[in-house]
Order: structure tokens, then C-alpha cells, then sequence
């Protein structure tokens, strides 16, 4: 185990506050990590908030001379020494001898090994250790209490676990491939199955998603396909507002390969991305018209440029707007310290769902998802726009599993789905 190297990165992260590289979700792939070190660094980014309410909790003093000491590189060797005996199962006798060795020679921090020495000593097992944090989860100051305030079903530990891989294949043929070749691989299958959950990336996998054949993307994103049977429309022109990366916009392709699709959004690295995704994927210009712009949806003032969205004639509209994340705290480890400004993030939606409604005609439906599971983002904002806009219509959908809320279904958190959630709007015709 390379320790420095893990403490680096760790102390980077969480003291330096740099951003975590983007191979967050992808954290198998290789990057000149060896595997073993990079399992283990994902896994203490993804405890460190727990790790932290329980040294709060049990060890308030020895928490506050660590602080005043200022040893984030100590802090940090003592969260992969918890983490592997918490969680890694790793015998108390290795990580002591290790950790000792780390603290007292190549960090120099040997002040703390006495006290790293008794915490070490007195850790729970992981069942302990969750119902403890359980009760410092709601009583702490973090987003995560009123999370769950809001989601009193909520299974704590999920938010800090190990994301499921899914994939998403392009044809009935390839999911018979896949079937085949990866069998022992294979975790479940879902959408008839197009959708496949994997215990883990393979060169071949990898080679699918590099020849465009398959995505990666959580099931819950893929259910968006079944919410598009149910509406059950043949739309012309189709808006996806916030569209970057693609994933959503690649699943209305497939799914209305006739269509026009405008594709938006604010960011232009994310466009960019858009579009090597498109081109992976094999999606041009020359069997439909694919269009790609940058478009700021919080400001009403700046119209698109294309027909449709002159005429604002669009018959699905679906809006994707950026969000705390909340359900997909898996694949993005740094949410969970971020601190949101909640209030201008909600006000954000808000407007880019106004602003993004005008361009529905009258008739046309609108797909409102987040990855998120706060009531303040979903069925509160659909609500709120539902009362504001008489000429509009909450339509309700039923999915299997997913929870039905008054404007709209939410899928929590499970070992498989992602949290997200969906809603879905008509235009009044005589609107
Ligand atoms: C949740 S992500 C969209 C994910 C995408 N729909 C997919 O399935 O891959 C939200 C996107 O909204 C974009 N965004 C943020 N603010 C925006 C704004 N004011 N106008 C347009 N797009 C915005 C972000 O750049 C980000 O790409």
C-alpha cells in the first residue's frame, strides 16, 4: 500500500479542498493507480464524513487536540487506519503496524500514535458504527440531517456506499453478447434487458463503451424510457434544456430516432463533452436534425435561435437542472462536505422550468427529473409551478417501486437504483 500517496491525495481533497479528478464513477478503470490503493482511497472519501461525526461523537477531546495540532496529513492516515477496520475488515494487529510505521516515520506525526493506537483499539464493527451515526447524522448541522427529516426511510449507509455499475446496451443482440460473455459478471438485468448491472468494468466492457455500443447509467436514469411509453407521443421536435453530458438525450434519441432534438445547456466543457458522447455513440446530423447550443435557461430574455425554438413548438420538453445531487452521492464522494446554497440552487430550478415551459406548444408534454431526493427540489418546485401555471397539468405516471409523491415519483436510494426523481407536465391544449 502506497500510504504517502493515499495521504496526498486524501489531504488534498479534504484540506486543500482541490476538486476530486472526474473518474469519480469510473474508479475502477486504470489510471497508473494500483487497484488495491485506489479502492481504498475511494472508500475513505466516501466514510469521511461518518468517520468524522464518530470521532466527534466519541472522542471530543482527543478531536479537538487533533485539530489544534493541525495534522491533516495525521487525520488522514487515521481515517484509511479506521476505514480498513471498520469497513475493510483488515485485522487490528496489520492496521496498527502500518499505521505506527506511517505516523512515526514517513509523516512524523508520532504525538499521534498513542492516541491513534486507543481509537484504533475501540472500533466498532460496521453495524455499531452505522447506528451510532445514524443518531449523529440527526442531531449534526450537515444538509444530510434535514435529508432525512424529509426521507425518514432513508437507509443512511447506502449514501455512503460503493456506487452500482449499470450499463445501457444499443441492441437486442449485444445484450445477448453480453449475456454470454459476461456471465459470471452479471449482478441483475432490468428493461427487458437492455439494462445490466455489473459487479465490475472488463477490458471488454470498456471496448463496448469505447465503440459506442454501450453507457454507463444508472437504472433510475434509464427508467426515464418507461415514462416515455407511458406518455405515449410521437413527437417532431424534441427540447432537452439541460442536456450535458448526454445521457438522458442519447435515451430520447433511441427512443425517438425520427424526432428533431435540440440539445442545450449553460456549460461549454459540458457541450463538449455532449458531443463526444453523441459521436461515440454513433448520433449525427444525417438522419435527423441534431442541434447543440449554449443557452442559459435562468434568463428568459435570450431566445434560441433554431425554428422550433422560434415557433416554440416543441412537444416534449425535458428539464435536467443541475441539483444537489443528493441521490447520487455514490458517484460523487465531495457532495457529501460540499455545502449547498440550497436556496439559490431551488430559486434556479424555478426559473429554468418557467423559462424552459414556454417553448412547450400547447398539447406538448414536460419531463422534469433531478438526481436529487429533498422534497425542496421536486414535487415542492412542481407544485409551486403547477399553482402558478393554470394552464398547465400535472400528469401522474406510475412506476413500479418508485414512491408516488403529489407531483411526482421518487426512487430513493437502494443497493441498485440511484435517488431521482420525475415529473411529468402537459400544456393545456387551449393553453
Ligand atoms: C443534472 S445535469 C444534466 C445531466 C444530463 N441531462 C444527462 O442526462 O446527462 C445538469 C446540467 O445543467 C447545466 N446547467 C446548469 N445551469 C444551467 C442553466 N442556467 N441553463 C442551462 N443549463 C444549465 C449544467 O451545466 C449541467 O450540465
Amino acid at each position: 500500500m502506497n500510504i504517502i500517496k493515499i495521504v496526498r491525495f486524501l489531504n488534498d481533497v479534504f484540506f486543500e479542498k482541490k476538486s476530486l479528478p472526474p473518474l469519480a464513477m469510473r474508479e475502477q478503470l486504470v489510471d497508473g493507480w494500483d487497484f488495491e490503493d485506489k479502492r481504498l482511497t475511494y472508500s475513505v472519501l466516501r466514510h469521511a464524513l461518518p468517520l468524522s461525526w464518530f470521532l466527534d461523537i466519541r472522542y471530543p477531546k482527543w478531536r479537538k487536540k487533533i485539530a489544534v495540532q493541525h495534522s491533516a496529513f495525521g487525520i488522514c492516515a487515521l481515517f484509511v487506519a479506521l476505514d480498513q477496520l471498520i469497513f475493510g475488515q483488515k485485522a487490528i494487529y496489520y492496521v496498527n503496524q502500518w499505521l505506527s510505521s506511517a505516523l512515526n516515520k514517513d509523516l512524523r506525526v508520532n504525538w499521534l500514535t498513542p492516541i491513534a493506537r486507543a481509537i484504533l483499539a475501540q472500533a466498532p464493527d460496521e453495524s455499531i458504527f452505522w447506528s451510532v451515526i445514524h443518531d449523529a447524522a440527526k442531531k449534526s448541522d450537515s444538509w444530510i440531517a434535514h435529508l432525512l427529516e424529509d426521507n425518514p426511510n432513508l437507509q443512511l449507509e447506502l449514501m455512503f456506499s460503493h456506487p452500482p455499475l449499470w450499463i445501457s446496451c444499443k441492441s437486442l443482440n449485444l445484450q445477448k453478447e453480453i449475456s454470454e460473455i459476461e456471465c459470471a459478471n452479471i449482478l441483475s438485468t432490468d428493461l427487458g434487458g437492455s439494462a445490466i448491472q455489473l459487479k465490475k468494468t472488463t477490458e471488454y466492457v470498456q471496448s463496448l463503451f469505447e465503440a459506442g455500443q454501450i453507457s454507463f447509467q444508472n437504472i433510475s436514469s434509464q427508467r426515464l424510457r418507461l415514462i416515455l411509453e407511458k406518455i405515449e407521443i410521437t413527437p417532431n421536435n424534441i427540447l432537452d434544456c439541460c442536456a450535458a453530458p448526454g445521457g438522458k438525450s442519447i435515451l430520447l434519441f433511441n427512443h425517438y430516432p425520427n424526432a428533431n432534438l435540440t440539445l442545450t445547456d449553460l456549460s461549454l466543457p459540458r457541450l463538449l463533452e455532449l458531443k463526444s458522447n453523441l459521436i461515440r455513440v454513433g448520433i449525427d446530423n444525417s438522419t435527423v436534425q441534431i442541434e447543440v447550443l449554449q443557452h442559459n435557461w435562468t434568463t428568459s430574455s435570450t431566445l434560441l435561435s433554431n425554428k422550433s425554438a422560434k415557433l416554440k413548438n416543441f412537444d416534449l420538453v425535458l428539464v435536467d437542472p443541475p441539483c444537489s445531487g443528493s441521490g447520487v452521492t455514490r458517484k460523487h464522494p465531495d457532495s457529501l462536505w460540499k455545502k449547498h446554497d440550497n436556496h439559490s440552487l431551488e430559486q434556479t430550478q424555478a426559473n429554468i422550468l418557467k423559462n424552459a415551459a414556454s417553448y412547450v406548444m400547447p398539447g406538448g408534454y414536460l419531463i422534469y427529473s433531478t438526481c436529487s431526493i429533498n422534497s425542496n427540489e421536486n414535487e415542492k418546485q412542481i407544485g409551486k409551478f403547477i399553482s402558478e401555471n393554470p394552464s398547465w397539468t400535472y400528469i401522474k405516471v406510475e412506476l413500479a417501486g418508485l414512491i408516488q409523491k403529489e407531483f411526482g415519483m421518487l426512487q430513493l436510494m437502494s443497493s441498485s437504483a440511484d435517488g431521482m426523481f420525475f415529473a411529468v407536465l402537459q400544456r393545456k391544449i387551449d393553453a
